[in-house]
């Protein structure tokens, strides 16, 4: 028996598909000899970062329970199932207002760059036919990338009402997603370097994150994933498309150490071109007549 446990972090209705999937999920593992425990974001209270600057002076977020959130997932050594509800393509709002909000956690806490946190990823459409739920995944590693290591993951479609998910058209999707448990919950007892990822592959899938959206960056043949930004370039031979991945990419992707390091210095070159920029007297007169301009539409409350 492991001493760790599963955190299942569930973004959707109290009760509802993501809930029962994460537990069908959480059951499996707790066969294997896992223990768990459930945060339901939606009963939080999760706001959209407005860029007010707080967390630059003390790495805290005042304004609502979203480090709460973080510090019981992305700083506990416990591994992660995230199961969220798709939400006009993508992962809810709450989810991605957790995600802009994480930067401060490396301030004191840059081992979680490291990304030895396993996690596993089950996202849930009602609908999902002609790509309804495309971006679900994606949004969900948004989140994940930037702390983890990702084992197993699933999209589940068709399945909208709450109580759908234990419907008999939903039985592959529960036994799905309690393959998911188990195979976090072995995976966790297995030595870092030796964990594979075990869910299924498209033909052409991100070799980090292998979802399957991609991005052209300069041009065809070269492709990139949007969320991790590994490139790999297009080849055709006998009838049948390759892809070869950059290894350098692989081991380093967007939200790895490395690269998170060169965005912060390419974040602080960029402020030392810009700040001696914005204090010009003609850049403050510009400043000024813009911010003097315009008729606002509001709700009858001073403006700032
Ligand atoms: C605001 C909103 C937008 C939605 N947009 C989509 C969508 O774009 N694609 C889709 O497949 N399902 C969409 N759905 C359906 C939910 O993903 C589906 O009902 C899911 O089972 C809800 O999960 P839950 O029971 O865990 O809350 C949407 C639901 C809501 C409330």
């Amino acid at each position: 028996m492991t001493s760790k446990k599963i955190i299942g972090l569930s973004f959707g209705r109290k009760n509802g598909n993501s809930e029962a999937f994460l537990k069908a999920a959480l059951m499996a593992a707790e066969e294997e000899g896992v223990e768990s425990e459930i945060i339901r974001a939606i009963e939080l209270k999760i706001l959209p970062c407005t860029s007010c600057g707080a967390c630059f002076k003390n790495a805290k977020c005042p304004h609502d329970d979203t480090d709460w959130l973080l510090d019981n997932t992305m700083l506990v050594d416990n591994p992660l199932i995230v199961a969220a509800p798709v939400y006009h393509l993508r992962a809810p709002a709450s989810l991605i207002c957790v995600t802009e909000k994480i930067n401060h956690f490396f301030f004191n806490n840059p081992h979680a760059r490291d990304r030895k946190i396993l996690s596993a990823a089950i996202s849930v459409g009602g609908s999902g036919y002609d790509g309804w739920s495309s971006l679900g995944l994606p949004t969900i590693h948004i989140f994940l990338q930037h702390f983890s290591t990702l084992v197993d993951q699933v999209q589940i479609n068709h399945c909208a009402d709450r109580g759908a998910a234990l419907t008999p058209d939903n039985a592959w999707a529960i036994e799905r997603s309690r393959q998911l448990g188990r195979n976090l919950a072995k995976s966790m007892k297995l030595p870092f370097n030796q964990v594979k990822y075990l869910g299924e592959d498209t033909p052409v899938s991100c070799p980090v994150c292998h979802c399957n959206i991609f991005y052209l960056e300069k041009g065809l043949p070269e492709i990139a994933c949007p969320v991790c930004r590994v490139h790999g370039k297009v080849s055709h031979t006998g009838g049948k498309y390759q892809v070869a991945w950059d290894a350098d990419d692989i081991q380093n992707p967007r939200f790895s150490a490395v690269k998170e390091h060169e965005h912060l210095e390419w974040i602080m070159r960029h402020a030392s071109e810009e700040i001696p920029q914005i204090a010009m007297p003609e850049t403050q007169a510009k400043i000024k007549q813009y911010q003097d301009y315009g008729k606002y539409i509001t709700r009858g409350k001073a403006d700032k």
